[in-house]
């Protein structure tokens, strides 16, 4: 049966088929995409017959079938974190009648053995693209993937850089593990609090969500209206008009300048904004109509 959900196929790494058969609770790990995103990130990766094409994320298998169509299967190498979920991947692509290089790893090291690629795709979100799938892009290749809950495609420059923009959809992508930890359970009693500036539901708007992590320091990491500081262990959770701040710093603060300027900008959409890694590192960067130029690191 057809239908645009997304699947979860392995919880806290229990996979479906060990699975209490009375329902399980906890944190996916593993999934078949939305079909309609993975469809809108093939469109971006705009992949041709003969491409070589590295996919992070193997998951079911069912977006590394779509590339052994589109590519030919002796051409599409997959990854993903463990033997389980590449044996059964493996051999499902196999009764489908697709053959490609299934590989266990960590996807943050892409796979070297097979590059260059010309298409890179991710199915798990990051906050920097890592260098591998930049180094191991061939020149004017694709590196399609999720980042800061956007959709990143870059092309790969001859001079080593890469350069694009943002998929119009928003995409929450559960995070390449090792990532900074996003799944952590906000505290239920805070040392304090105080009346917010927005109202928390400011963050379920994707634009806005995109806008306000670009401003967060690369140690912050956000679930949902929770944020809290790798570094110091700072904290913030809003709800409603309040926010319940615990640590050193007042977290929230970033969040409300950030839709402060979010507003004056007029709610930028984030296939407005350019992405571009280098030497000099990783940027998002918005050019506004009456010319201001902003450039995040990411
Ligand atoms: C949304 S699922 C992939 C969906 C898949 N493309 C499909 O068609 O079913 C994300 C996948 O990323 C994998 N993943 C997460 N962190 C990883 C890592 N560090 N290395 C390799 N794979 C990783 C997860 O195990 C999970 O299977």
């Amino acid at each position: 049966m057809y239908s645009d959900r997304v699947l979860v196929t392995e919880v806290d790494g229990v996979h479906a088929e060990d699975a209490d058969p009375g329902g399980v609770r906890g944190v996916a790990t593993s999934s078949s995409t939305l079909p309609s995103l993975m469809a809108d990130m093939l469109d971006a990766l705009d992949v041709r017959p003969g491409d070589r094409v590295l996919e992070i994320g193997t998951g079911t298998g069912y977006n590394a079938a779509l590339l052994c169509h589109l590519a030919g299967a002796q051409y599409v190498t997959t990854v993903d974190r463990t033997e389980h979920l590449v044996a059964t991947a493996r051999a499902r692509l196999g009764g489908a009648g697709f053959e490609p290089v299934v590989v266990r790893a960590d996807g943050a090291g892409g796979h070297p053995d097979g590059a260059p690629y010309d298409r890179v795709i991710a199915t798990c979100g990051v906050r920097r693209i890592p260098e591998a799938w930049l180094d191991q892009c061939a020149p004017g290749g694709l590196v399609v993937a999720p980042l800061r809950g956007a959709v990143a495609r870059l092309t790969k420059l001859p001079d080593g850089r890469a350069v694009g923009r943002f998929l119009h959809r928003p995409a929450a992508f559960m995070p390449l593990r090792g990532e900074p930890d996003t799944g952590w359970e906000a505290a239920a009693t805070h040392a304090g609090g105080r009346a917010t500036e927005i109202d928390a539901r400011a963050l379920d708007d994707p634009g806005f969500a995109f806008w306000a992590d670009l401003h967060l320091a690369p140690t912050v990491v956000r679930d949902g209206r929770a944020l809290r500081d790798t570094a110091d262990g700072s904290t913030a959770h809003a709800q409603g008009r309040t926010v319940a701040l615990d640590g050193p710093r007042d977290l929230w603060r970033t969040v409300e300048a950030a839709h402060r300027t979010w507003l004056d900008l007029n709610r930028p959409r984030r296939e407005w904004f350019t992405v571009e890694a280098g030497p000099e590192g990783q940027f998002v960067g918005y050019e506004a109509p009456d010319g201001t130029l902003l450039r995040r690191p990411l």
